[in-house]
């Protein structure tokens, strides 16, 4: 037998070295490095279904070069269609990452299953009968959806090639394997073999491939960097698995942007678009609570009311807590050291908890003014009026400072019944015309006057 050939990865670049080394010289990671067993094809065996069809290119002067629009792939989804700028671009290949649990397989299956055209499902981690399962508590039936439980590229093309799909999603790019690599399913060679043999197999069929990616521990999808660099969109599906609310961002998009955001909510029969979502993230209450303010930030392009709760008590014990979640917490004790010296409150000696609603992360900083409110409101024990709203970052030296699009955070407000929103001074409000009240101030001593 043949002495099997190995190389050396680094598992954090994906760069190759012949030798092991305990630094990647490349992207400088410690320990990334490890060994994988690697076979190259004799070069007659080398064939993809497609290849065929391929022709050798030329260049083109780019004024020559046909610009009008490809037509994209209507995905029936509202909010993957917003994320992806419109729909699926024809050979495009798009990856989808997030924790295990969040309902990535259940959002793929259930856009095949809503397509009306030919889409093939590939799993390499569930049964047909699971996945039969899973499509039935989903429901809405395309019969032209079909299921495929296979793992090895080879034969995943040679299904491909009979059916003709008009769409091809893979669950998930680590668990595929090509007999060209020996290592196994889900290290670094296989995984950028893997993807290479599916871009060369949509580029060239102009079908759109799905991915799934898992993640790891710190939030990175499996696998080298350069698998979210060969791909043309990355997606990320987020949120907290305790909460109903899920997000889908694009973190890169070669077609579209990447502000903006799906929100979905996980319901007992699949997940369902959320196209008002400050409605569901604002809980409906008829008392007012001191520590509740809600403020008015943008997530990408979409304005999102969002509610910030704060509870201020008296520390117990001598150092005291301070925990925010959904937050920053520095920014959090920032803002308490602007309290304590632009505003006189002595809160030093108290714990501080901050919660964001909805369990969503928000780093728009326009919800500062929010925290500083829902923080005065709960440290008087004053509850804020139920239609006030917020919308100003908050500097170092107490001055509420403009934020971007504040206009479209307005009009948000004003849709859904508010009846003060403030802002910064130092915004520039063309509006005209509008019902809510527009509250400008300067400094965080002006808030003071209102909230207490
Ligand atoms: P899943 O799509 O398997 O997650 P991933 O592929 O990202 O690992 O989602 C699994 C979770 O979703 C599971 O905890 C159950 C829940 N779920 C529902 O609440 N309703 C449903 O209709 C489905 C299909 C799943
Ligand atoms: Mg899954």
């Amino acid at each position: 037998m043949a002495k099997l050939k190995t190389t050396f990865f680094c598992q954090s670049c994906g760069n190759q070295f012949a030798k092991w080394q305990g630094q990647c010289t490349v992207c400088k990671a410690w320990n990334t490095i490890v060994e994988e067993v690697l076979q190259k094809p004799e070069k007659s065996d080398w064939k993809t279904p497609t290849s065929t069809k391929k022709r050798a290119a030329v260049p083109l002067r780019i004024n020559d070069i046909d610009s009008t629009k490809e037509a994209r792939l209507d995905t029936f989804d509202g909010e993957l269609n917003r994320v992806l700028g419109g729909g699926i671009v024809p050979g495009s290949l798009t990856l989808l990452g997030g924790e295990p649990g969040i309902g990535k397989s259940t959002l793929m299956l259930q856009i095949s299953l809503k397509l009306p055209y030919k889409t093939l499902y590939v799993s390499g981690e569930e049964s047909q009968k699971q996945i039969k399962m899973r499509a039935e508590r989903i429901n809405p039936s395309n019969s032209n959806c079909y299921i495929l439980t296979e793992t090895k590229t080879q034969n995943i093309f040679k299904q491909i090639e009979n059916l003709e799909p008009d769409i091809v999603i893979i669950d998930s790019i680590q668990t595929l394997h090509s007999d060209y690599i020996e290592a196994s399913a889900g290290s670094i060679s296989q995984i950028k073999e893997c993807t290479t043999e599916l871009i060369k197999f949509a580029k060239e069929t102009s079908t759109p491939v799905l991915l799934i990616g898992h993640i790891t521990k710190d939030g990175h999808i499996a696998g080298p960097k350069i698998l979210e660099h060969m791909v043309d969109t990355v997606l990320q599906f987020e949120g907290d698995r305790n909460h109903v609310f899920r997000i889908l961002r694009a973190h890169k998009n070669r077609f579209g942007s990447t502000n903006e955001l799906g929100i979905y909510e996980m319901q007992g029969s699949g997940l369902r678009e959320v196209s008002n979502p400050s409605e569901l993230l604002i809980s409906q209450k008829d008392e007012e609570l001191s520590g509740n303010a809600i403020a008015a930030t943008l997530e990408g392009m979409r304005p999102l009311m969002i509610e910030v709760q704060a509870l201020v008590s008296t520390a117990v014990y001598g150092t005291p807590q301070r925990s925010a979640t959904g937050f920053n917490a520095k920014r959090l004790n920032m803002l308490l050291a602007v309290l304590e010296k632009r505003a006189g409150f002595k809160l030093g000696a108290k714990d501080v908890f901050l919660n964001i609603t909805g369990g969503i992360t928000v780093d728009d900083p326009a919800i500062d003014l929010a925290v500083v409110a829902a923080i005065l409101s709960s440290n008087e024990d004053m509850a804020l009026q139920k239609d006030f709203c917020f919308a100003a970052e908050v500097g170092l030296s107490g001055e509420i400072r403009p934020v971007q699009r504040v206009e479209q955070r307005i009009l948000e407000a004003e849709k859904l019944g508010f009846s003060t929103i403030f802002v910064s001074k130092y915004n520039k409000i063309s509006l005209k015309n509008t019902t809510i009240k527009i509250q400008l101030i300067s400094k965080i001593e002006d808030l003071v006057g209102f909230v207490v």
